[in-house]
């Protein structure tokens, strides 16, 4: 069965290192775009109907306020099912200890019974955080293994660890 990246990420400005800074990439598309050159995975974007702002304040703001409403932001396309794909990597930037909630929407909508889910997360220092018990209680039915953590600043190194991580 074949195996998908699905990812959220944002461009523009962000915190590198203590210091902010606007890319044209994000750091999780970066790992996503590895992650895909070394299993051949296809790769599909998480995005939100309305975009998060390209200033990192008014960023932090909104995904702050998400996350108290626990709000599930309404996407653009995204798959019909999944049901071709036995295994998902996730991939996701710790926003305020999670997930950002795009990722939530997205997680709610499909049935991940039997299929396996691989979380990756690139962040400035906080790690995962508590998203990978926000995955298994979102998602019940999957098999949710051991995440990646990544360090956002310096996602150009990650490639060893993201072939190493994707073999098991
Ligand atoms: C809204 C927002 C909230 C963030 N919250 C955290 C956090 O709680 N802990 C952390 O380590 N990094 C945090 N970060 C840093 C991002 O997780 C990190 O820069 C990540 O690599 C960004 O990925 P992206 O470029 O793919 O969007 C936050 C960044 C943003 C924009």
């Amino acid at each position: 069965m074949a195996e998908l990246i699905a990812y959220f990420s944002r461009a523009e400005e962000n915190y590198f290192n203590g210091k902010i800074k606007a890319v044209e990439v994000g750091n999780t598309q970066k790992a996503a775009e590895m992650l895909r050159e070394i299993t051949g995975a296809d790769l599909v974007r998480i995005e939100p109907v309305h975009a998060y702002s390209d200033d990192y304040k008014e960023c932090v703001a909104q995904a702050r306020e998400e996350l108290q409403k626990d709000a599930r932001p309404q996407l653009l396309d995204c798959p019909g099912s999944l049901d071709g794909y036995d295994t998902i990597y996730l991939g996701y930037p710790n926003y305020c200890g999670t997930m950002p909630m795009p990722v939530f929407t997205f997680l709610e909508r499909y049935d991940f019974g039997g299929k396996t889910l691989k979380p990756f997360c690139t962040n400035e220092g906080s790690g995962m955080g508590r998203s990978v018990q926000d995955i298994r209680r979102i998602c019940p039915q999957a098999k949710v293994e051991e995440g990646l953590s990544i360090h956002g600043s310096d996602v150009e190194h990650a490639g060893e660890a993201l072939r190493r991580w994707s073999r098991g």
